[in-house]
């Protein structure tokens, strides 16, 4: 008796809140997600049925934005439409059970929590729809300044996105400072620094959008490159992994003025390019990323200069900068040994010196030799006259301490 009692209880108790969870779920209010994008118009969906009389209201943070109703399918008061507004409805689609709310070109502020009221014959429907509104990241560049530091740079994003620093070879200890400053829209300016250091060859700058919807790739590279006047010259630059498509340009800059070398698009796989005959890709090297840069003409010290190589692709740009200075030999020979030397005066030296060690050790071998046969000649226990005289000071008092004849 009692179980069945308990039994009944428990099942009363389980469809209880199964009807809790139901009602929950049926009156639950509808969310609807919308991201806007900065300074373009923007709809918030909003559906009903179209019978009878109805009445739209919009609000925003429970503040209301406009209203409009409509009795028996007839539009009474229809306002028109101000082409500045910054919200308004579309008449045509209002009788057709569409109630979506237009904003024209979203500022930061169009965000937040919108409702859609409809109260109609049938009675009242509410809907809600989260808004958000996003800069996207349109540009991420890096560059160094004369303190030694690395930028990451960016502008006019919107939230504020996230910033983070990578190394080849791997740092763990990076410790950049990132600025965000917003501006009188709201949107952020990005400014990230890293101090560069001797044992760092590659940095790479990541830039994410808040939202997650992009992901920036920069990378920044720091090479020197010293050659010869009179010799041929070929710049190395190789694609980051996982580049689809690019655009390779190669620039030359020397006093802070850029000028083009060439451009390579991988999709048309057409090259512009701007110094002639005097600078040329592989084309069928440049297809697979490798796109290094050969100087067709006789280096001159006028070729002295960075020359700059940009892979850009999808969120991604990666840049070589290749310091080239082109010394006379006279020039180089002097930089490799300050001292004036050259290189080569002290490889002849080599023999000079073996010479010279062979003569002493034989000279030393042939004097002991002489010293020994003058020794074995002598009478036992004399001393020459000449050692004698070489250490007269000493006096020795130990058998131990007494001086033992080399010879
Ligand atoms: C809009 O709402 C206001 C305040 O609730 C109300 O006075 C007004 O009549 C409404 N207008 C329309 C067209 O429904
Ligand atoms: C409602 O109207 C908007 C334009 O105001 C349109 O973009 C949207 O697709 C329409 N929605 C439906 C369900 O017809
Ligand atoms: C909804 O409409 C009914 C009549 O259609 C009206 O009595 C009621 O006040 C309206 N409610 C709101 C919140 O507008
Ligand atoms: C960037 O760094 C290189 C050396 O790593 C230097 O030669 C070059 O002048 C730097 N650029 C600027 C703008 O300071
Ligand atoms: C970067 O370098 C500057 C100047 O050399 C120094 O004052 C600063 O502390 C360094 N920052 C970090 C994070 O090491
Ligand atoms: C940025 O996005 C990339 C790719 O989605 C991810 O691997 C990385 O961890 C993200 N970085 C941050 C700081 O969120
Ligand atoms: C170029 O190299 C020469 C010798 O190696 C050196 O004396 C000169 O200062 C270098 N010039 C530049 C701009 O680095």
């Amino acid at each position: 008796m009692h179980e069945i009692m308990r039994m009944l209880k428990s099942l009363a108790q389980s469809s209880w809140w199964l009807l809790w969870i139901l009602t929950f779920v049926k009156c639950k209010i509808p969310e609807i997600h919308v991201t806007c994008l900065f300074s373009e118009d923007c709809v918030l969906p909003c559906s009903f049925k179209p019978t009878g009389n109805f009445e739209i209201s919009w609000y925003r943070q429970d503040v209301l934005l406009l209203n409009q109703s409509q009795q028996d399918g007839h539009q009474p008061h229809q306002p028109p439409r101000d082409q500045n507004a910054k919200m308004y409805l579309l008449q045509d689609q209002l009788s057709r059970g569409n109630a979506s709310l237009h904003l024209s070109k979203c500022g930061i502020k169009a965000r937040g929590r919108y409702k859609c009221l409809v109260n109609s014959t049938l009675g009242q429907q509410e809907l809600f729809v989260i808004t958000k509104v996003e800069a996207p990241i349109k540009m991420v560049t890096m560059k160094n300044n004369s303190n030694k530091e690395i930028l990451c740079l960016s502008k006019d994003v919107f939230p504020a996105p996230r910033v983070q620093w990578f190394t080849l070879p791997k740092n763990n200890d990076l410790r950049p400072t990132t600025q965000m400053v917003a501006n009188s829209e709201g949107l952020y300016s990005v400014q990230s620094k890293l101090n560069m250091s001797k044992d760092i060859v590659t940095y790479i700058c990541t830039v994410n959008s808040t939202y997650g919807t992009q992901s920036w790739r920069c990378s920044l590279q720091e090479r020197e490159l010293t050659t010869e006047v009179g010799q041929h010259l070929s710049i190395p630059c190789n694609a980051p992994e996982k580049l689809q498509h690019f655009l390779l340009t190669w620039t030359f800059t020397r006093a802070n003025e850029p000028t083009n070398i060439l451009s390579y698009d991988s999709r048309t796989r057409q090259t512009i390019n701007y110094w002639g005959g005097r600078a040329k890709l592989l084309q069928d090297q440049v297809q697979m990323g490798n796109g290094f840069l050969q100087l067709e003409h006789p280096m001159s010290q006028e070729s002295t200069g960075t020359y700059t190589c940009t892979f850009s692709g999808f969120q991604s740009r990666h840049v070589v900068q290749t310091h080239v200075n082109v010394s006379s030999r006279a020039e180089l020979q002097t930089a490799l040994d300050p001292a004036g030397h050259s290189a080569e005066s002290k490889l002849n030296m080599w023999p000079i010196a073996i010479v010279v060690a062979v003569v002493v050790v034989a000279a030393v071998a042939a004097l002991l030799w002489y010293r020994k046969r003058r020794a074995n000649q002598r009478p036992s226990g004399g001393r020459p006259a000449e050692e004698m005289e070489a250490q007269p000071m000493k006096t020795y008092k130990t058998p131990e301490n007494l001086p033992v004849d080399n010879c």
